[in-house]
């Protein structure tokens, strides 16, 4: 079994001999995002799709974006059909996403292609070159701004939405674990010829006050995460909006399902050719590692930045939500028989499936500078959700 590109090894290794025993997160940041060997920093092959690690919706089908499209139009309706409406999405991958968002406002609606600004944030030089490719051979290279992070964006100056799609459950998370009747947190440590899980006490302050308001259950061993990053990433974004929407689409639960008493190993997972792994401790820098979302940490981290939940509901219902008009004018134009039809509805089932895409994913809609909570076509079919 590889342990992993020899190189991140060795400077993970280097940092555990020079201060000791690192934090699981800055072990997980180091094999995703080492600024040369990191997961996702060195490409040599695609990540997401049938050739990488696994699939996204964005990978499924073009057919993704074409739906966010119509509901960010929605969108930009509600705030009044700005001038300057803008769309951020972060966590862009190859650009595909922004793409086919892009190319579908230029069908169906000219006037919202010509008010819309694309923005990508994206740190990684390498992902930056692949996108612009992706978004200048689609024709829209013009309409897309990047910046490295959220630190380059003015406050309280945008209009539009934020979007992001599988971004948070890739970003580092503490490992937490109960045992001889306290929480502890994991800890990574050389031993000789790989690298192990040790406990100690919590590594922060932040840490350590964030777990003391989980829903946590005292079984002794459970293990689970904390994403301190997200609930740093939400409040960061909410203050760049005048108005407008953040739009989270990931695999997750609320925290009462999140840290449920039989979730007793967590959710960590990692991703290699399309094979299901527990162990972040091997292949490092060689397969992707990632944790479901706290969406009651999103909601809550937002609320205290002001931002309204407007909705939170699996894929399945957001995308019928959105769909069914469409749906109902392909059946009654009797297009079935052809083969483009054949292919959406392919993909649609795809992203709506309960078994493969459609009850894991969840959409979490938050607003600001709003003075209604709007009625929105991804949230029709939306249960009341309590987060
Ligand atoms: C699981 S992939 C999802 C990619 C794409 N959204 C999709 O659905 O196909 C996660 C992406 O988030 C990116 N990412 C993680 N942290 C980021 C950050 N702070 N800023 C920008 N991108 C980030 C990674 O580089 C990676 O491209």
């Amino acid at each position: 079994m590889s342990l992993g590109k020899p190189a991140l090894v060795e400077a993970i290794r280097a940092e555990i001999n020079a201060a000791g025993a690192i934090p699981f997160e800055r072990f997980m940041e180091q094999a995703l995002y080492h600024p040369e060997y990191g997961y996702y920093v060195e490409r040599r092959s695609p990540h997401i799709g049938r050739y990488g690690d696994f699939y996204t919706n964005v990978s499924v089908s073009g057919l993704f974006g074409q739906l966010m499209g119509q509901q960010f139009e929605q969108m930009w309706e509600v705030l009044g059909c700005p001038d300057d409406f803008r769309i951020v999405e972060q966590g862009a991958n190859d650009g595909r996403f922004a793409a086919d968002v892009l190319r579908w406002m230029r069908e169906w609606n000219p006037e919202l292609w010509a008010r819309t600004q694309y923005w990508i944030l994206e740190p990684i030089v390498a992902a930056r070159q692949v996108q612009e490719a992706t978004l200048q051979a689609a024709g829209c290279g013009e309409k897309v701004v990047w910046s490295e992070g959220l630190d380059g964006l003015a406050a309280g100056s945008m209009t539009g939405v934020f979007f992001s799609n599988e971004l948070v459950d890739s970003f580092p998370v503490h490992l937490i674990i109960y045992r001889r009747d306290s929480w502890k947190e994991l800890y990574v440590e050389w031993a000789g010829d790989g690298f192990r899980l040790v406990d100690g006490d919590f590594s922060s302050g932040e840490l350590a006050a964030a777990v003391a308001v989980l829903p946590l259950h005292r079984v002794q061993r459970y293990t689970t995460e904390v994403n301190l990053r997200a609930r740093r990433w939400i409040r960061q974004a909410a203050n760049l909006f005048r108005a407008g929407f953040i739009l989270t689409v990931d695999y997750g639960y609320d925290a009462e399902n999140y840290y449920n008493a039989k979730r007793i190993d967590g959710t960590l997972l990692c991703y290699h050719e399309h094979r299901k792994s527990a162990n972040a401790l091997i292949r490092i820098g060689e397969q992707d590692i990632t944790a479901h979302v706290d969406f009651s940490a999103l909601a809550c981290s937002g609320e205290e930045a002001g931002l309204a939940v407007v909705g939170f509901t699996d894929q399945h219902h957001f995308m019928v939500g959105l769909a069914q008009d469409d749906l109902a004018t392909f059946e009654a134009s009797g297009q079935a028989a052809d083969p483009h039809f054949r292919d959406t509805v392919r993909a649609f089932k795809t992203l709506m499936h309960p078994e493969l895409m459609g009850s894991s994913f969840k959409f979490l809609v938050q607003a600001k500078g709003l003075e209604a909570l709007p009625a929105l076509d991804g949230l029709r079919f939306a249960r009341n959700a309590v987060l």
